[in-house]
């Protein structure tokens, strides 16, 4: 399970960007120092970083460079025509000297101990799952990849990948019955000391979902990009104590506990306030009622453990819940 850290005061910087390369097709990639030559805090495959690409408009990012640098760090963006704006906005106004903001690093996909993995990435989920291949060498176990992208030309990396031989299969084009068959073959039948780690677009994390559903519990590691899909219609009022601060709110059926708290004056770290990027993450004290987890952070067993929460979009169904807030 992962380490417990929340609200926590965390690095806040002006990078500077010190290479800004095109890698593959819609793909560029950034190396970020600090201004001063400072070293930057340190990180482990899985971790993640905001840009702050305009006021309104902060993105989280992969680290993907080399395990463990603090010298710069490293991160791969895609250009999404019909994303929300970010991505085009960095595509169109990040060069070499550009000054961003940056967050971080945190990490919710941490790469646990184990003599073996399979690793599956999609499009751009390619770049947690580089630093982590490098760890996992590092360390002696045993792995395989599956990556899979549009086209060849759009898959970044894909030169440097090949260079490990018969552990990569690349399956480039739209035809998702290869990726398919791969995943039935790889993940068909459960293995021992095995972990399993994929990013990449919701179809694909889905289907390696419903694969490793007979897995051990523990197995399988998802980070996603997007927000699952979730429904309001049924949202209620509810009452959260702030243990900290020592009083008592009721969170109305259209505002997330997070709004609440802060029209109520008090301070919670956010970000992304749609349940990926895993900053909200808020101890729960206490709880006399049900959590509704829908974060797409937690895994299945850590919304069971209801030891922690994201407060930006998660809620409760019935009772009430007291928060170290
Ligand atoms: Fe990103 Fe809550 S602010 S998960």
């Amino acid at each position: 399970m992962a380490q417990i850290q929340t609200q926590q005061q965390e690095f806040e910087a002006d990078l500077v960007v010190d290479r800004c390369e095109s890698v593959a097709e819609d793909v560029i990639v950034l190396d970020l120092v600090h201004p001063d030559g400072q070293p930057l805090p340190a990180w482990a495959p899985g971790a993640h970083i905001d840009l702050v690409l305009a006021p309104e408009i902060t993105r989280q990012y992969s680290l993907c460079g080399t395990p463990g640098a603090t010298t710069h760090y490293t991160v791969g963006i895609l250009r999404e025509p019909n994303g929300r704006g970010g991505s085009q906005l960095a595509h169109e106004t990040i060069e070499k000297g550009t000054s961003i903001r940056v967050r971080g690093p945190r990490n919710h996909f941490q790469l646990v101990p184990a003599p073996r993995y399979v690793f599956i990435a999609g499009g751009i989920g390619i770049t947690p799952i580089l630093p982590m291949i490098a760890e996992a060498g590092a360390a002696g176990a045993d792995w395989s990849l599956l990556y899979g992208g549009r086209s060849e030309a759009s898959m970044a990396f894909a030169d440097d990948l090949r260079a490990h031989g018969d552990r990569v299969t690349l399956l480039p084009g739209t035809d998702i019955a290869p990726m398919s068959q791969a995943l039935d073959a790889r993940l068909g039948t459960p293995l021992a000391d095995t972990l399993v780690y994929a990013c990449g677009p919701e179809g694909l994390l889905a289907a390696v979902e419903g694969r490793c559903a007979s897995w051990p519990s523990g197995s399988l590691h998802l980070e996603r990009f997007s927000p699952k899909p979730s429904d309001d219609s049924e949202n209620v009022a509810f009452e959260v104590a702030l243990a900290r601060s020592g009083i008592t709110i009721t969170v109305p059926a259209d505002r997330s506990i997070f709004d609440a708290v802060q029209d109520n004056g008090i301070s919670v770290l956010g970000s992304c306030h749609e349940g990926v990027c895993g900053t909200c993450e808020t101890v729960i004290v206490d709880l006399d009622g049900e959590v509704d987890h829908r974060d797409s952070v937690l895994n299945d067993e850590e919304k069971a453990s209801n030891e922690t929460m994201m407060v930006c979009v998660s809620r409760c169904r019935s009772g009430r819940i007291t928060l170290d807030l």
